[in-house]
């Protein structure tokens, strides 16, 4: 089983979805995209026992998230890959993907780029898990209204959840205000 893993950064995110998300836990027998996940606290993947490969723009980030995993026995694919070329990956679809804090920084034509992605490196029935911050929170960067990850995923996935979350970081003492979105691939705008 195969897996995409990201680094670990600053903030907290996501607890595995078989714990925290109402959605399934992530399917097995599939491969795993993790974009630009942390992995000092976000190992869970590898921990399963999962085939895992990572993915971020920093290398640096990359090499920590390695370093990371290594501390803990375990072992991760890292890729030195721009979230909006994953079209170009190759192998087998993958079977489960978690971001953490990287929808959020994507908007507009990239964003589509980047979900286009996704659908086309998703299995079908594929899951995908977001943690993103919420334009609920005033003093972030990027705020994601519902409304905007609805439209994003408008065709060819299904919607299983979107909840507020709190995301933890180490700058805001209370927490940000967030979403946690959980999703099917359904390839009903097109074949997969
Ligand atoms: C806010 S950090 C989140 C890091 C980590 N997921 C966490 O939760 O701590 C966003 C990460 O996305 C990466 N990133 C930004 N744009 C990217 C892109 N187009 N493709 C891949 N990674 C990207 C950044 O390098 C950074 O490591």
């Amino acid at each position: 089983m195969r897996m995409l893993s990201g680094h670990r950064g600053t903030s907290g995110g996501p607890s595995p979805p078989s714990s925290r998300s109402p959605g399934r836990a992530p399917s097995a027998g599939g491969s795993w995209t993790w974009a630009a996940g942390p992995v000092s606290t976000r190992s869970w993947p590898a921990q399963l026992g999962l085939d895992v490969t990572g993915i971020d723009l920093d290398e640096a980030a990359l090499l920590i998230a390695g370093r990371k995993l290594a501390e803990r026995g375990l072992t991760a694919r890292f890729l030195h890959l721009d979230a909006r070329r994953l079209t170009e990956l190759d192998g087998e679809p993958f079977g489960t993907v978690t971001d953490c804090e990287l929808f959020h920084i994507l908007d507009g034509a990239d964003r589509a780029e980047y979900v286009h992605g996704l659908g086309s490196g998703l299995r079908p029935g594929g899951r995908y898990f977001m943690l993103c911050y919420s334009d609920a929170q005033p003093d972030v960067p990027h705020r994601v209204s519902l409304g905007d990850i609805l439209a994003a995923f408008a065709a060819g996935w299904r919607i299983d959840s979107i909840e507020p979350a709190t995301i933890d970081t180490n700058v805001h003492h209370t927490g940000v205000r967030g979403w946690l979105a959980a999703l099917t691939r359904t390839c009903e705008d097109a074949p997969c």
